[in-house]
């Protein structure tokens, strides 16, 4: 059974009090859940936060379900994140996807099998003029050539 720590507790509780309505703080609440559970949520997950936040679940799932940042199954310890949208499209996105999950034995949005990695496509990540790029857990990886994200990748162990 899921349970959230009493850091976290205090951490969405800091958070509540910064708005003036409680789903305000239900973004930064389902990271903060997201990271506790390993990279991913539940219903576990949703059910601790509304019992913590004091709201329905239904309010939390539904932002949930919305933004692609929270995982809906389990990823890796690494989620390679490969934005395939227009400016990184135009670069060779979409071949460098496919070259990752190649070299690395995994298709998309499932977990390697040492555990390491997910590999998602995903949309515009904001940082259109260094693409094309990817995003591995919080960092951002830019002007990548496949060469260059396979040797990132290799060194994260
Ligand atoms: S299109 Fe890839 S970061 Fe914007």
């Amino acid at each position: 059974m899921f349970k959230i720590s009493e850091d976290g507790i205090k951490k969405i509780k800091q958070e509540l009090s910064r708005y003036e309505v409680k789903e305000s703080a239900i973004i930064p609440s389902l990271y903060l859940a997201q990271k506790e559970n390993n990279g991913w949520i539940n219903t576990e997950v949703i059910c601790a936060l509304a019992e913590v936040m004091g709201l329905p679940e239904s309010k939390i799932n539904e932002v949930f379900k919305f933004y692609t940042m929270f995982n809906q199954k389990p990823v890796g310890k690494y989620h390679v994140q490969v934005c395939t949208n227009i400016s990184c499209a135009l670069n060779n996105s979409r071949e460098l996807a496919n070259h990752i999950c190649n070299e690395l034995k995994v298709r998309f949005d499932e977990v390697s099998p040492d555990g390491r990695f997910t590999i998602s496509k995903v949309e515009c990540l904001g940082s259109c003029g260094t693409a094309p790029m990817m995003q591995v857990n919080d960092r951002y990886y830019e002007n990548l050539t496949s060469e260059s994200a396979m040797n990132l990748l290799r060194g994260m162990k």
